[in-house]
């Protein structure tokens, strides 16, 4: 007999339009299953906030996802699944619950001890899982952490491939660029700024992002929990933010449709 939760949605967020890269992630890998999408807009960025007040809002974000009836979380968030994630399994242990964190392991596991430069915000780079996926592939890699406060505020605006953006981040990489052969994506708003990167980078560097690895983990987590919907046919998105204004609402479903190449 199926689960009588199997047909409810899976709740998705990130502080803002972020985990969107996320989200199309998920669909690919399920996309018969519902979504609700919250984007914390309002709050944004978390990157630079202090821990407490980022499990905070972390733990109202899933509160307002259970409360729509969702099967499962997804925290698409670097950033919230650093400061919150340990304190969100114990207090939901019965939710299928997944983060995303740095994709380090597949950066650090290519031959040859790569250089990598992992972009993520203030917070995810001070972090204690941070600080031990470092430890866990020191040996296999050097690994520089970049913190880049800023430049989630030009994702939120909606700006992706702006002059002024390609200045920022031109100024962000150069430091780095003669020494580095891989970029990490350790925050879920990059993806969306990927093509501008490696124009930046160019084509020696290779680019990691842990949407994909997060999706995966997210369908064997509601496999194992009998929580896969049998439906036929494609899902639906709903998109909610907490700035709540149709602007909001129309840039995510932009950003859902981008093709992030
Ligand atoms: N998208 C988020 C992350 O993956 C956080 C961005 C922010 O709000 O600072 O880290």
């Amino acid at each position: 007999m199926e689960h009588p939760k199997c047909d409810r949605p899976i709740g998705v967020f990130d502080s803002g339009m972020g985990g969107i890269s996320v989200l199309k992630e998920l669909y690919k890998v399920m996309p018969q299953e519902d979504y609700i999408y919250f984007g914390d807009s309002k709050n944004a960025p978390y990157g630079t906030r202090m821990a407490e007040e980022i499990r905070e809002m972390t733990i109202a974000n899933v509160q307002l996802l259970l409360g729509q009836g969702a099967k499962g979380i997804v925290v698409a968030c670097n950033t919230a699944t650093a400061a919150a994630v340990r304190m969100l399994r114990s207090m939901y242990p019965d939710v299928p619950l997944v983060g995303i964190e740095p994709a380090i392991k597949p950066a650090a596991l290519q031959p040859g001890h790569p250089t990598i430069l992992v972009m993520a915000t203030p917070m995810t780079i001070k972090g204690e899982k941070y600080k031990a996926l470092m430890m866990r592939y020191e040996q296999k890699a050097d690994i520089i952490g970049l913190p880049c406060p800023g430049l989630v505020e030009f994702v939120e605006s909606g700006n992706t491939d702006g002059a002024d953006l390609k200045i920022f981040l031109e100024d962000l990489l150069a430091p780095y660029l003669r020494e580095i052969d891989s970029i990490v994506l350790g925050c879920t708003h990059y993806p969306f700024v990927r093509r501008l990167i490696e124009e930046i980078a160019g084509e020696r560097v290779r680019i990691f992002d842990g949407g994909l690895g997060t999706a995966r983990e997210m369908r064997r987590r509601l496999e194992v929990a009998g929580l896969l919907t049998s439906r036929k046919g494609n899902g639906s998105v709903i998109f909610e933010n907490s700035l709540a204004t149709e602007e909001e609402i129309e840039l995510s479903r932009t950003l859902f449709q981008k093709n992030l190449g």
